[in-house]
């Protein structure tokens, strides 16, 4: 079954919510189930942090969407990324993590370093003997990246990586926020574990906050079950619901905004005071092939070098439609400059080291007419340049 088939009408594709035959999934916003009147039910809840039917019908079809054995969703992405060390890690591990990673990733690792002795290894995962020389030197527990990085947009080869990750015996996941499964799905490349952002493309309105994590083997699923539950990392079933109103248009939506994120791309590269323009959609990006082979879908995100400080912060300031917002893939259009918010928690040092200066602006685009967006680009950059030349 097609994707867009799966997500179209996900309450007919789950075994978990079927007894009325509702039609959108049903809210159960109960902390609490009566044993004595689940008799003869295939499946019995108690308490809604360990088992809630609304939850378990979205894990259901992240499981298909996803390809894995089983999967848990969390209140936030981040939480997804937090039970995932919990569950595979221990006092004294070793994590090796793509070094281009969303700020609130090294901010936890951090953390982790700090109370548990987890130590991380970064990496530019395109380079992949510097990978093979750190996975061969080090007993390397779990390994993890992102691709399309975030902010950098490089492609990592995600087959490639998880066959060298297998031959030393470590578990390999995949933060597939960005990407999302209507693009590619880890799991059927090698990886562990696929991981995801439900804020952004998955949800698409802005409007929750939410992750989930979906686990190749039973095994694992089952563990991640069990922390879930150990730590209250679970969903609440209103955030679940949100998240379901995004999933019908989820393939319609990141197809047409690619289009968008395509046709803004080339203008900024017209502009003088541009200096780069990253989009992994364009024949230009260094690892178009790849994106070829292992994306159906690009993303709408690019990552634009301007001339200075100054600009992007006046770019900001004058554009109409493009909010100062952090995340991404939502119907709304947003700009941010990464290493004063998504990437705050980042130190200079390593700033330098991905390539990321106040002078870089991540762009999410929308759903807007694209026409309405380079316009609006256009008089933002017209009013910028005609400040500095005066
Ligand atoms: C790639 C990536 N992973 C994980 C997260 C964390 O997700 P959340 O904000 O839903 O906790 C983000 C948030 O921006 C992200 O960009």
């Amino acid at each position: 079954m097609q994707l867009e088939t799966l997500l179209a009408n996900i309450t007919q594709h789950c075994n978990t919510i079927d007894a009325y035959g509702a039609t959108h999934l049903p809210i159960y916003n109960t902390a609490t189930f009566d044993l004595k009147r689940q008799f003869g039910c295939d499946k019995v809840y108690d308490y809604s942090r360990t088992d809630n039917p609304t939850r378990n019908a979205l894990e259901e079809i992240f499981t298909l969407a996803e390809n894995g054995a089983g999967g848990v969703c969390t209140n936030t992405g981040i939480a997804a990324i937090s039970l995932l060390f919990e569950t595979v890690l221990k006092s004294g591990d070793v994590v090796l993590v793509e070094k281009d990673c969303y700020g609130g990733t090294y901010r936890l690792l951090n953390v982790l370093f700090e109370k548990n002795n987890i130590q991380t290894f970064y990496a530019d995962f395109t380079e992949e003997e510097e990978v093979e020389e750190i996975l061969k030197n080090n007993a390397i527990r779990l390994v993890l990246c992102e691709s399309p990085t975030n902010p950098g947009l490089k492609i990592i080869d995600l087959e490639s990586i998880a066959k060298r990750v297998k031959k030393y015996d470590s578990l390999f996941a995949v933060d597939n926020s960005m990407a999302t499964f209507a693009s590619q799905r880890p799991l059927d490349l090698g990886a562990d574990f696929s991981l995801f952002s439900a804020t952004k493309f998955i949800s698409g309105h802005g409007s929750v906050v939410a992750g989930a994590i979906v686990a190749k083997s039973q095994d694992w699923a089952e563990k991640l079950q069990y922390f879930s539950n150990a730590q209250g990392r679970a969903q609440s079933p209103f955030d679940v619901f949100l998240v379901s109103l995004g999933l019908p248009t989820l393939v319609y939506r990141m197809k047409t905004q690619e289009q968008s994120a395509l046709r803004l791309a080339q203008y900024l590269l017209e502009i003088p005071e541009v200096i780069d323009v990253k989009f992994p959609g364009l024949p230009s990006h260094p690892q178009y092939e790849l994106v070829k082979r292992q994306m159906k879908i690009v993303p709408s995100v690019l990552t634009v070098q301007l001339e200075s400080e100054a600009l992007a912060e006046a770019l900001i300031k004058n554009s109409k439609l493009f909010g100062e917002k952090v995340s991404f893939g939502t119907a709304d259009s947003r700009l941010e400059i990464p290493a004063r918010m998504s990437h705050a928690t980042y130190s200079e040092a390593d700033l330098k080291k991905i390539g990321l200066t106040k002078a870089t602006v991540r762009i999410s685009v929308g759903l807007e007419d694209t026409e309405d967006l380079i316009q609006d680009l256009k008089q933002a950059i017209a009013s910028v340049v005609l400040k500095c030349v005066n």
